[in-house]
């Protein structure tokens, strides 16, 4: 945008805003208030609603129809927001959007606004309930930088999906796409992990979740944080609970991969805490894909998110399909180029040669060559994956049991066992018991949670101003 000031006049009213502002900015500055439906200021402009249709006079007297939201204020420029033009041209649109999305109430109250309460025109199907505005796409790919979703086919046939349709190797479950959607549609959470059944059990705790019994332990196998992971998978493995493992797994340098564990030794190959977000819905696919129906997930919580969407989604077709999903506790994941050039310049070490990394009491260490070099994770947050801060599950609230270092003593893991499936797995495992400080995990989970709501704070006020329908003004020629 330009940094120069100009004066234009809206319904009447003279105002001086930058050049380049959007008119529907300029005129919401000065109390005029167009209806919006696919605009949101925080995310680029698409334009394809067209419900803030205005009517603009250039200096050089051209007169015509643009849409406020992407349309750059001007020197001279004359802005009509509700001519008698400018209403007939909003009823027609609301008319094709009530005729695409008929039972969608925010639209029905937008058109029965303009006087529109029915359409005579082809519904296609009277259950749809995406206006195809795009800002899902926009809020997944500018703000949360995944791009799990966007639009598919042409014609009448556009969708926002998923690519291929499939379930998403990217989606972490924010939400972000089901907060922006102005009809509040199915469609995009279908191939995402947004909505998901909630689990049941018999405690609930706000921060905690859906838990039996919490507590602290420790295997005899030689791990990180007491190897209480590799336990539950080695016993899991031996006793037949599962035949194969989805486990994240260091290739030669730090960098990760999702693998798939059949013996033990796989799982001893894969011990240790990789702070990486990893793909496991591919590996998880090609597993039942080729057959397999008892399979274990290890993984962050929009991992342990994604396994259960796909187990909830899939259970109908392969009602044998069992998967045990041991969720990690984690507060962030970092992006390998970023982590490595960070721990470079601040440890002086190559994270690629390092034996094991750790986060403890806000300390990142990392053990190279025996030796132990550490920092304040807050200094690594320019290597935090993008995402990851919108995200407000630290305890893995899907899992069947979740494990993570914080609330026990060094050399120990937390335990919360949530679910029957959960309950048997760690029942059958050989572990040792120590102290827990569940108040150490509500902590880390309520900061998390407030993370995600102060990043999503200006977006939900947004929200608001845009849509609080009762400040539209309709116009004369309503
Ligand atoms: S839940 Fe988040 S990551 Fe998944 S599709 Fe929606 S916005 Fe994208
Ligand atoms: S699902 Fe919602 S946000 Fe996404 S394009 Fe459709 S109406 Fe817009
Ligand atoms: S085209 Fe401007 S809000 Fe949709």
């Amino acid at each position: 945008m330009e940094n120069q000031e100009v004066t234009l006049t809206i319904d009447g009213v003279k105002v001086k805003a930058q050049k380049g502002t959007p008119i529907l900015e300029v005129a919401r500055q000065i109390g005029i208030e167009i209806p919006a439906l696919c605009y949101l200021r925080l995310l680029s402009p698409y334009g394809s609603c067209r419900v803030c249709s205005v009517e603009v006079t250039t200096p050089t007297g051209r007169k015509r129809i643009v849409t406020s939201c992407n349309y750059p204020a001007e020197e001279g420029l004359i802005v009509e927001t509700k001519s008698e033009r400018v209403v007939k041209i909003r009823r027609k649109l609301l008319e094709l959007l009530l005729a695409r999305c008929p039972k969608v109430v925010r639209i029905k109250n937008l058109a029965s606004l303009y006087g529109v309460n029915e359409t005579n025109l082809w519904v296609e199907n009277d259950s749809e309930d995406c206006i195809l505005c795009g800002l899902c796409v926009r809020v997944c790919s500018e703000l949360i930088g995944v791009s799990a979703i966007n639009f598919a086919n042409r014609g009448v046939k556009r969708v926002v999906t998923t690519p291929y349709n499939e379930f998403s190797e990217d989606c972490i479950g924010c939400g972000a796409c089901a907060i922006v959607c102005p009809t509040g549609s199915k469609r995009v959470r279908t191939n995402n992990y947004s909505t998901m059944r909630p689990l049941a059990g018999p405690k609930k705790d706000e921060q905690i979740g859906v838990y039996s019994d919490i507590t602290s332990a420790k295997s005899s196998i030689e791990g990180q944080d007491g190897g209480v992971v590799t336990a539950l998978l080695v016993s899991g493995l031996e006793k037949g609970f599962f035949n194969k493992a989805i486990v994240v797994k260091r290739k030669n340098s730090y960098k990760a991969e999702a693998f798939i564990a059949e013996k033990v030794e796989d799982l001893i190959n894969a011990r240790g805490t990789k702070y990486l977000r990893v793909k496991i819905v591919p590996k998880l696919k090609e597993l039942i894909k080729n057959g397999e129906r008892k399979i274990a997930v290890v993984g962050t919580p929009c991992q342990a998110r994604a396994a259960r969407k796909i187990q909830q989604t899939l259970q109908q077709e392969y009602p044998d399909l069992d998967i045990t999903i041991i969720g990690l506790f984690c507060y962030e994941a970092f992006d390998y180029d970023k982590l490595k050039e960070e721990t470079k310049r601040l440890l002086n070490v190559d994270l690629d040669s390092s034996e094991k990394t750790q986060i403890r009491k806000g300390k990142f260490i990392v053990t190279v060559n025996g030796q132990e070099y550490s920092c304040k994770v807050k200094d690594l947050n320019s290597a935090i994956e993008k995402g990851c801060v919108y995200c407000n599950d630290f305890p893995a609230l899907f899992a069947d049991i979740s494990v993570g270092a914080v609330g026990s003593d060094e050399g120990f893991s937390t335990v919360i066992i949530r679910t029957e499936k959960g309950k048997k797995l760690f029942e059958n495992t050989d572990l040792t018991f120590g102290q827990v400080k569940i108040e150490e995990v509500s902590k880390l989970t309520a900061l998390k949670k407030n993370r995600a709501k102060e990043n999503f704070a200006p977006f939900i006020e947004e929200i608001h101003v845009t849509r609080s329908t009762g400040k539209w003004v309709v116009g004369d020629g309503a």
